[in-house]
């Protein structure tokens, strides 16, 4: 089955999907207002130590898997083992459909923002009103639908040309421009008056906001940010040669993906206090302060299109690897070919996503106190996520022992105290770890 399988062009190219696929909405939308409502810099502190010490452990296990399957989440553990493992990579699937459908709209807000640069938004912001632009924006169901839509179709489209005539190609381009516009913006945020006392609230960590709540929201992030615990980089790893090394892939991505998240944090924290802003103002958060300092500084137009242009480029490097996930499994055990998979799926979840596209608006139901996106988001990052994380450790660290060491070691392996914390996080600390944060999340 596995014949013929679509391969990534060059390590390159595979560093720069995988690293397209973590480096997304989780860093720049998600991790910001999450810091901003968790204290600050105990949760960067937090999200840090769990992404080196549970995420990367588990990002190589899945890699592993991927490999040594050679087929989708769901084949794979079919193939390497069979029982009931494959129910692993089935959640995987689902987590991925679930997360894609409010991604879509998240995604969809950047793009409208994007054009919105040279509207009045600008205007309003500059004269404070950037919080209330927003909320039009969100109440206004037919604009953000539409938006949705059309990010849905960018995504379709390029997971429809494939592995690397599509996701390849694309990240190739859009990953590296990303890395020089935050720089840029970042020099500006820090040079704002006022800028200081941003860096502290961001780098300081006050261990008395340390709460139960603000562990499993770090975990949930280290999960989200990293694309793991779904299958994602089980089904890019499937597309890997054996030439290449997979932990010191994962060490790229991972750096990749962490560094974007602490520059976004210096372009973010700095302008909201320079212009005294509230840190904690949830999802709206760079929505609503990104404007008001792009408003208030030369050419922040084309700055604030440039810059809601690269999270563009962010998020849809990440939802087409959410969308090959299911259009892998689809394609594998279903024969669809290519294009039919990426559009049912696609559209199919591009329909879940209206809930989630409505529920910012004023008028919207309340599920478990939240809103509808963010019910969604808590069901994949805190739940569907960790629990994937788990099983995959348990997998790579016991079920599949043997073949995922030999897997880790092909093309080149780690040194040996390395290999042995990877054993040692994948068979106790890994599924202990996260179970005790899932389970204090509940109680
Ligand atoms: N890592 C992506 C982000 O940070 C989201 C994602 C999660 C993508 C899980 C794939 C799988 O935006």
């Amino acid at each position: 089955m596995s014949r013929g399988r679509e391969q990534w062009g060059s390590k390159f190219g595979f560093i720069m999907a995988a690293a397209g696929s973590a480096v997304g909405l989780g860093n720049i939308w998600r991790f910001p207002y999450l810091t901003g409502v968790s204290g600050g810099g105990i949760f960067v502190v937090l999200y840090l130590i769990l992404v080196a010490a549970i995420g990367m452990p588990i990002m190589l296990a899945e890699m592993a898997i991927g490999r040594g399957g050679g087929l989708n989440a769901v084949g794979s553990f079919r193939k390497l083992k069979g029982g009931l493992w494959p129910m692993v990579g089935w959640a995987g699937v689902v987590a991925g459909f679930v997360i894609l459908s409010f991604y879509g709209v998240v995604a969809g807000w950047t793009v409208a923002y994007m054009f919105k640069s040279f509207g009045p938004l600008m205007s309003m912001a500059a004269a404070g009103g950037a919080a209330e632009a927003f909320q039009t924006f969100t109440n206004d169901y037919v604009q953000v639908i539409a938006y949705q839509g059309a990010f849905m179709l960018a995504t379709i489209w390029i997971v429809y040309n494939g592995v690397g005539g599509g996701i390849e190609r694309y990240c190739k381009v859009m990953m590296p421009s990303l890395y020089i516009i935050l720089a840029i913006l970042m020099v500006r945020s820090l040079t704002l008056e006022g800028a200081m006392k941003g860096v502290e609230f961001y780098l300081k960590p006050d261990i008395s906001k340390l709460t139960a709540r603000t562990v499993m929201g770090a975990l949930g992030q280290a999960f989200f940010s990293l694309s793991i615990g779904m299958g994602c980089m089980i089904t890019y790893g499937s597309y890997l040669s054996d030439r290449e090394s997979l932990p010191s892939s994962v060490f790229i991505v991972t750096v990749m993906n962490v560094a974007v998240a602490i520059l976004v944090g210096f372009v973010i924290f700095p302008a909201v206090f320079a212009f005294n802003m509230e840190p904690s103002s949830g999802p709206g958060l760079i929505f609503v302060t990104l404007p008001a300092v792009f408003a208030r500084m030369p050419m922040g137009s084309l700055f604030s299109f440039l810059f809601f242009t690269l999270l563009f480029f962010a998020a849809v490097t990440s939802s087409v690897s959410l969308l090959e996930v299911c259009v892998a499994y689809m394609k594998d055990e279903f024969r669809w070919d290519r294009g039919r998979a990426a559009w049912i799926i696609g559209l199919a979840c591009f329909l879940l996503g209206i809930p989630s596209a409505l529920s910012l608006g004023d008028h919207f139901p309340r599920v478990f106190g939240m809103d509808f996106l963010g019910a969604m988001d808590f069901l994949s990052s805190n739940v569907l996520l960790p629990l994937g994380g788990i099983f995959i450790s348990v997998f790579a660290g016991w079920s599949w022992f043997e073949g995922a060491r030999q897997e880790v070691r092909r093309g080149g392996a780690l040194p040996k105290p390395l290999e042995t914390f990877w054993v040692l996080a994948c068979r106790i600390l890994a599924p202990i770890a996260v179970a005790w944060v899932f389970v204090g999340n509940f109680r």
